[in-house]
């Protein structure tokens, strides 16, 4: 089954077709993220222009890859949630045009299951009961899956998500966006125990993370001897290029950290055989390795490529295979709901 996947909840614009839910045909990305880099992060309208711009020769170069055309095409897959409004709108109007016109079978597709499926395309098949680490720019969550199709959220945050903290955390450094490679890059060169940052104490398994976010602002203040009122883009100009690389060492570590531990406690009382990480922030390569560290003798350890990390169209097409083999029945384009905000089921 050849499933064409759309993707454009953010700032990605991503056309894939995909074969049985892992075999990749093609995989096209345009990511705009040196356009919204000049502004620090991303600007809603500027992104939704983009994608209107960027859908019709990335959808064109898609089936140019794969050397198919239209007919050759199965079902349409595309994001419908969450996401920024104007994103969504640009990627699901041409879905849902394709699938009028084609006659094809649609299936709008959550945003955090697809991540979650990005898992599948380099061909493993992670085996259940599983615990997925969804996390994102706009999402921190810890997910029980039983079985395809069966999503029960364990552990959320109840403010920022992970890869909003690497982005605002690499603002006050005067790092750029997006900041979790930027951090990363910039950690390589940094000593992670320099800068001792407070753990929040959050019950259960859910998280916060804007404390952190915090905690380091105040950290490079008292650094550099300034008055906690001073902004960050003052702080900037006074730090070294070293105590730019420890602070990002010592917030990667930490936020590293704070997610091995929720996942060592998910695994307390969700018992599974695999552990997989799924979203922008999987791409990271500290929070790996501490994952293969503390989960590889008593779990099989899952993350997607690093071009299947963050948002792309293959997951798409993946996640909807899966859902098209457990029963999900295809929707009509004339009745699509898109929301900015919305809970994986
Ligand atoms: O999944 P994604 O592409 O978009 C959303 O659905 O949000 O994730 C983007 C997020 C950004 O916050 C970015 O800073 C983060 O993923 N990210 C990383 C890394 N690469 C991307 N965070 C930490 N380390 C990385 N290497
Ligand atoms: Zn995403």
């Amino acid at each position: 089954m050849k499933i064409l996947g759309i993707e454009s909840s953010c700032d990605e614009t991503a056309a894939a077709i995909v074969e049985d839910g892992a075999k990749i045909l093609s995989n096209v990305v345009v990511s705009q993220i040196d356009i919204h880099a000049e502004y620090g992060g991303v600007i809603p309208e500027i992104a939704a222009r983009s994608h209107i711009e960027a859908i019709n020769p990335v959808l064109h170069k898609a089936f140019a890859d794969a050397n198919l055309t239209i007919d050759d095409i199965d079902a349409i897959a595309v994001t419908h949630t969450p996401g920024l409004v104007g994103s969504l709108l640009a990627g699901t109007l041409a879905a849902r045009t394709l699938a009028v016109l084609h006659d094809k079978p649609f299936y709008p597709t959550h945003h955090l299951k697809s991540h979650i499926y990005a898992n599948w395309l380099s061909g493993y098949q992670p085996e259940f009961p599983l615990l997925a680490a969804v996390i994102s720019g706009g999402h921190t969550q810890i997910i029980y899956m039983e079985r395809h199709d069966h999503f029960e959220i364990i552990g959320t945050t109840r403010d920022d998500a992970i890869g909003e903290c690497f982005d605002k955390v690499a603002k006050i450094l005067g790092l750029p966006y997006p900041g979790g490679p930027a951090i990363a890059n910039a950690a390589k060169n940094g000593n992670p125990t320099k800068y001792h940052l407070p753990i929040p104490k959050v019950d259960g398994l859910d998280f916060s993370f804007s404390g952190i976010k915090t905690a380091v602002l105040r950290a490079v203040q008292k650094e550099l001897n300034l008055p906690i009122t001073t902004p960050s883009y003052e702080l900037q100009k006074h730090l070294s290029e070293q105590q730019i690389a420890d602070f990002a060492a010592s917030f990667q570590a930490t936020a590293v950290d704070i997610l091995i531990k929720k996942l060592k406690k998910a695994a307390e009382t969700h018992p599974a055989k695999s552990v997989l990480l799924a979203g922008g922030v999987s791409a990271n390569q500290l929070l790996r390795e501490e994952l293969k560290k503390h989960f590889e003798k008593t779990h099989k350890v899952y993350f997607p490529e690093p071009k299947f990390s963050t948002d792309n169209g293959a997951m798409v097409a993946s996640a909807a295979y899966f859902s098209i083999q457990s029963g999900e029945k295809a929707s009509d384009p004339y009745q699509l709901d898109i929301s900015p905000r919305s809970v994986i089921r």
